[in-house]
């Protein structure tokens, strides 16, 4: 019997390769770490902290998400938060993680950079020793933050270098290209860290801020980066080096007016490495498995087009060749005991 779309897109297994830690803070988790932590919010309900979900763009949406991180404060906390994400994660058919923090949101705020990592990794190996999920961290720099900033933050990552996998770049892009980096993702690449950056939805300079982190910068995924789609040369290239894209179609549709489903399918067909994620799950109301549901709805996908993307999320990913393919194969078997065809 075909399964619904839903319980087909939550029970296929998948690798979550664009989620921010900090953007899993549900207002109930938030609640129970400010009372915690002897903090008073200014809203009283989960009801009003909704309210404050008011976003029209990126900086609209940053401008709720930096705040709510003062009820972060110890490594308890930070395990706390990450392995809520996993559990809801592994609800929706994760089997595999690669998942951003953000140090200098909290070292900005007097928050030892210790505290974040270790809270983050003990939940990362409890994921692994308890529900059998593979997770990493990526650690991100605040793009509008200095370059020396960056560095220095590289510079402390280092002495936890085993429990990192990767970096990238988020926050506001607006004024703050890629080659503002340079230097930080050379430095980075050097110690052996696998190399990301956001190229967020319709920045002014889209599209040359994606040649950029191609070109300049010489990524080995890019997060969102749709816009790729306006220069048909890039994507071909994009698609010969066999880079990854993490899109994140419901963030799409409260910082756009659109899921950009359209730019999506379009990368599916060409044969590039597109995958859908979450991106701020608490934020936008929904996790991954939502989100392949509402691109599948949108864009009326096949269960063979979910395969795809989940076999992509794979392919992107960080794991070593032998971790992928096991992985893959798990993927294959998922899709023949439902009797859905694979892509060719
Ligand atoms: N873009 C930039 N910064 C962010 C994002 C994003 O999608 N999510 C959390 N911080
Ligand atoms: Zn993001």
């Amino acid at each position: 019997m075909t399964p619904t779309l839903a319980e087909f897109a939550f029970g296929l297994p998948k690798a979550e390769l664009h989620l921010h830690l900090e953007g899993t803070l549900e207002p109930d988790l938030k609640f129970a770490l400010a009372e915690r932590n002897g903090i008073v919010l200014a809203e009283k309900s989960v009801e009003e902290v909704k309210a404050t979900y008011d976003f029209t763009d990126l900086t609209s949406f940053l401008a709720v998400y930096y705040p709510a991180m003062e009820v972060l404060q110890t490594a308890e906390d930070f395990h706390d938060l990450a392995w809520a994400y996993l559990l809801r994660a592994q609800a929706q058919g994760v089997v595999h993680a690669e998942m951003f923090f953000d140090p200098q949101a909290h070292t900005s705020r007097g928050v030892p950079f210790d505290n974040v990592i270790t809270g983050y990794r003990r939940a990362a190996v409890r994921a692994q020793d308890e529900l059998g999920i593979t997770a990493e961290l990526i650690l991100c720099f605040l793009r509008d933050f200095s370059a020396e900033y960056a560095m220095a933050t590289l510079m402390d990552a280092l002495r936890y270098r085993a429990w990192i996998i990767g970096v990238g770049l988020d926050s506001d892009e607006r004024d703050n290209p890629p080659g503002k980096f340079a230097a930080v993702f050379a430095r980075a690449k050097a110690e052996g860290f696998f190399l990301t950056m956001h190229c967020d939805i319709d920045q002014a300079g889209s599209i040359d801020n994606i040649r950029a982190v191609v070109e300049q910068i010489g990524v080995d995924r890019i997060d969102h980066g749709t816009n790729i789609v306006e220069d048909p040369s890039l994507v071909a290239l994009a698609k010969e080096r066999g880079l990854g894209f993490t899109t994140c179609p419901v963030s799409n549709s409260f910082v756009t007016e659109q899921m950009k489903s359209t730019e999506i399918v379009s990368l599916l067909r060409d044969g590039v490495r597109v995958t859908i994620n979450s991106d701020d799950p608490a934020y936008f109301g929904a996790y991954v498995g939502d989100n392949y549901v509402a691109l599948a709805e949108q864009a009326e996908l096949s269960l063979t087009d979910l395969v795809q993307f989940a076999i992509n999320s794979f392919e992107a990913s960080w794991l070593t060749p032998a971790q992928r393919a096991a992985y893959v194969a798990r993927v294959q078997e998922y899709a023949a005991a439902h009797g859905v065809a694979l892509p060719v």
